[in-house]
């Protein structure tokens, strides 16, 4: 078995190949300040060999859900190293997962003075949860200035600063999912005239910035990369252009020497899908980490193939906190019982019993 040997990430030693995917808890305050059960949540988690804390905002504009948490100002630091020291003295190992929501959130939900921001104004369909309006639709973003754009590659980077004083082990910048940077990417949310819009070269150019801006603030083995590029709902991107920007993305990101690169899918799996990942993983000589759904043999199958590096598994996490103890053992996995996912405080948080102690009740 390789899914349980200790791997070195880049010089931070993970007790195994299992990572805790970044998960959606919603369990932030009003003010986006991450709360005290999320410490213990995620030092229930830590023997698995790293955790990728939920998506966190770099900024008051990015903030777009309900009581998901940010990373921008001193207090938050503070909050945040409660929660990285509670992991660390579990002899675990935790990155922060950085996630601006551009165009998919509502006003309602941002500080004061904030906005809803986004490469172009068009706005996503759907609609999400608000503080006071109940469920709306997507708010229509405002285009972003070329000024606005800069500022906020700044944010992504003065987040990661600021996530290596909060106690993080790294960073990892969400790309994927249709969040702030895939607004940029995919030709639907992105219409531009500037140096970000336009050709392949210039969808690309946010992203590029915000990952060398971040590793000049914190060094590039602490920064790690997660793409989706057939996972984004409400799309339809020609499926040919997909695979050349990725292809082309994945050439530009052998330049830098990233922590890993995380390639996600949820939703309905395209056959597709499986070939861009080996495609990228022939073209990327780094560390990539994969994501979608896997199970304890597929996860072994696709180490064994050499298809990746680590294996990533989210929703199983949260019910299982012991997850990898279940795995290693073949014991059964708790339900996923969807009821607490997004709820406050730790009912369906912190509440899920380990597999031992039901066995001796
Ligand atoms: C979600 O909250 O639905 C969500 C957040 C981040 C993702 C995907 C989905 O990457």
């Amino acid at each position: 078995m390789k899914l349980f040997d200790p791997f070195n990430l880049k010089g931070l030693e993970l007790s195994s190949r299992i990572a805790m995917a970044p998960l959606t808890r919603r369990r932030a305050n009003r003010a986006h300040d991450p709360v005290d059960c999320m410490a213990t949540y995620y030092a229930q988690r830590a023997n698995c060999g790293l955790i990728i804390a939920e998506g966190t905002s770099p900024s008051p504009n990015g903030v777009g859900y309900s009581n998901m948490p940010g990373l921008y100002t001193s207090h938050h630091v503070k909050l945040w190293k409660n929660i990285t020291d509670s992991v660390h003295k579990s002899g675990g190992k935790i990155v922060l997962q950085i996630m601006h929501t551009g165009r998919i959130g509502h006003s309602n939900n941002l500080p004061d003075g904030a906005r809803i921001i986004g490469p172009s104004a068009i706005a996503k369909k759907g609609d999400t949860t608000t503080y006071d309006l109940g469920k709306q639709p997507f708010t229509m973003p405002n285009e972003m200035g070329t000024d606005e754009v800069q500022t906020t590659i700044r944010e992504f980077a003065d987040c990661a600063k600021l996530a290596i004083q909060a106690g993080f082990d790294g960073i990892e910048i969400h790309s994927a999912h249709g969040y702030l940077p895939n607004q940029f990417l995919n030709q639907s949310s992105n219409k531009r005239k500037d140096q970000y819009g336009g050709n392949r070269e210039n969808r690309i150019r946010f992203l590029l910035e915000v990952i060398q801006a971040s590793i000049q603030a914190i060094g590039s083995e602490k920064v790690a990369l997660r793409i989706s590029p057939f996972s984004y709902a409400d799309i339809d991107e020609d499926e040919g252009e997909l695979i050349a920007l990725y292809k082309m993305l994945a050439e530009e990101l052998n330049q830098f020497n990233l922590s890993y690169l995380h390639l996600s899918h949820m939703g309905d799996a395209k056959p597709v899908k499986f070939e861009l990942w080996k495609k990228l993983r022939s073209i990327y000589s780094g560390n990539l980490m994969l994501c979608g759904d896997f199970t304890k043999d597929t996860a072994e199958l696709a180490l064994q193939n050499g298809d990746a590096d680590l294996i990533a598994f989210g929703r199983d996490f949260i019910s299982n906190p012991d997850l990898v103890e279940r795995l290693k053992n073949n014991w059964p996995l708790a339900e996923r019982d969807r009821t607490h996912w997004y709820t406050q405080g730790p009912q369906g948080l912190t509440d899920y019993p380990v597999y031992n102690s039901m066995l001796h009740k």
